[in-house]
């Protein structure tokens, strides 16, 4: 039979991801030692009292019916861990739970946008990002977030007609692939900018206890205003290492959290109610953990840069979040080909920039989560490869 599939399927390749796979098992069979800089997920462990907390609701039968809503407890928690966390005031109908951030960002636009409106997204920007609001035909308007601008998007910039047919705007400060924390002063002129031309704001701050620098992550819906116009996803995948349980939250605006809410219950049964039990321990548990954890990533994150800006390599350290953003060393202008040589030839994995929309072309993304003697070892696995001393012609 010949089976037909969706143009939106057909687009969605695994592309890049599924060469540097095969590449990277290619040379493990070879015996090469790798440093797998490319992957998301954090090495570090969930605390004691949370996998106790799963494991114990997982011995109870009664746990695995249909969840279909988030326990009073997990709401009142996550109520508590907010006030305390940001200083923020919300009321349970201002709380959700979601299988992710990344399911909600698969799912918002359908709540938001009818086939057409517009959505602005970062290039570079985490794919879902875009690839969300395009699963339900919205069309993708990307804001460009420029080194010489920090990172930041030029509001001014946006033409006023796209501004116009904009339902709703991602941003995601500390920000993953460009590792950049985004001033107070940004959040209140995009406030002003929402309010204006009458667009949601959705800020993903996945990276929220990722921050270095002395600084401390907030949330935007502090700020004056802001609960007017948006939301927030914040997760427990980095700040607990909770990643494989899948449980962030959507917090905000009371009326787009109930419309999000009523649209989910056509496929949202709930979370299993032993990973609700696991985010009430990880809400109310101590927090000095999460604070060291961060300590150490940033020490991975100077390890790491430092390293390559004494090998040649003039990588800036990252402001945040658990990756490096690096533009490509001089005489290389395509990521792919730089990732998959680098690989080849010291065994260090990256992500080249490209993958995350065209503004990401002339950099690769590396993930901190080996300890700092692992990442001093890739350092000099990249030196002695002499991939810094030729460039795309010679490689
Ligand atoms: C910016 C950003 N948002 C969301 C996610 C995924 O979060 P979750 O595990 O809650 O789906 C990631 C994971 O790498 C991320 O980098």
């Amino acid at each position: 039979m010949q089976l037909h599939f969706s143009k939106k399927a057909m687009s969605l390749e695994e592309g890049i991801f599924a060469a540097l796979n095969a590449k990277k098992n290619e040379l493990e069979a070879r015996g090469m030692t790798i440093y797998n800089l490319s992957v998301g997920t954090p090495d570090f462990e969930p605390a004691q009292h949370i996998i106790d907390a799963v494991s114990e609701a997982a011995k109870k039968p009664e746990n695995y019916k249909y969840a279909l809503v988030e326990l009073p407890e997990l709401l009142e928690a996550a109520q508590g861990f907010f006030r305390r966390r940001f200083g923020l005031a919300l009321d349970q109908s201002e709380i959700m739970a979601l299988y992710g951030s990344q399911e909600g960002m698969a799912h918002l636009a359908w709540a938001l946008c009818d086939p057409g409106d517009v959505v602005l997204v970062p290039n570079p920007g985490y794919p879902i990002f875009r690839i969300g609001p395009q699963l339900c035909d919205a069309q993708v308007w990307e804001y460009p977030l420029l080194s010489q601008n920090g990172y930041l998007p030029r509001l001014e910039e946006i033409p006023e007609d796209i501004a116009r047919r904009a339902r709703f705007m991602v941003i995601n400060y500390p920000g993953n692939p460009v590792c950049k924390a985004a001033p107070e002063s940004f959040y209140r002129e995009l406030i002003a900018f929402a309010k204006k031309y009458e667009i949601v704001i959705l800020h993903d701050n996945a990276y929220a206890d990722l921050v270095f620098g002395g600084r401390k992550g907030i949330s935007f819906l502090s700020l004056e205003g802001a609960m007017d116009v948006g939301i927030e996803f914040y997760s427990l995948s980095k700040t607990f290492n909770y990643t494989g349980a899948r449980a962030s939250f959507a917090i905000g605006n009371r009326e787009i959290i109930q419309k999000f809410k009523a649209l989910r219950t056509q496929f949202d049964y709930g979370t299993f109610l032993p990973v609700q039990y696991g985010a009430i321990a990880a809400l109310t548990g101590p927090f000095d953990g999460v604070i060291r954890q961060c300590r150490e990533y940033e020490v991975r994150n100077h390890t790491l840069c430092q390293g390559l800006r004494e090998i040649g390599w003039d990588v800036p350290d990252s402001e945040g979040t658990m990756f490096v953003w690096a533009p490509l060393p001089k005489g290389w202008t395509d990521s792919e080909r730089f990732c998959m040589d680098l690989m080849e030839r010291s065994g260090v994995i990256c992500v080249p920039g490209s993958s995350f929309g065209s503004l990401g072309e002339g950099y690769v993304r590396m993930a901190l989560v080996l300890p700092p003697q692992k990442l001093k070892e890739a350092v000099e696995s990249i030196r002695r490869s002499g991939i810094l001393n030729d460039g795309e012609s010679t490689g």
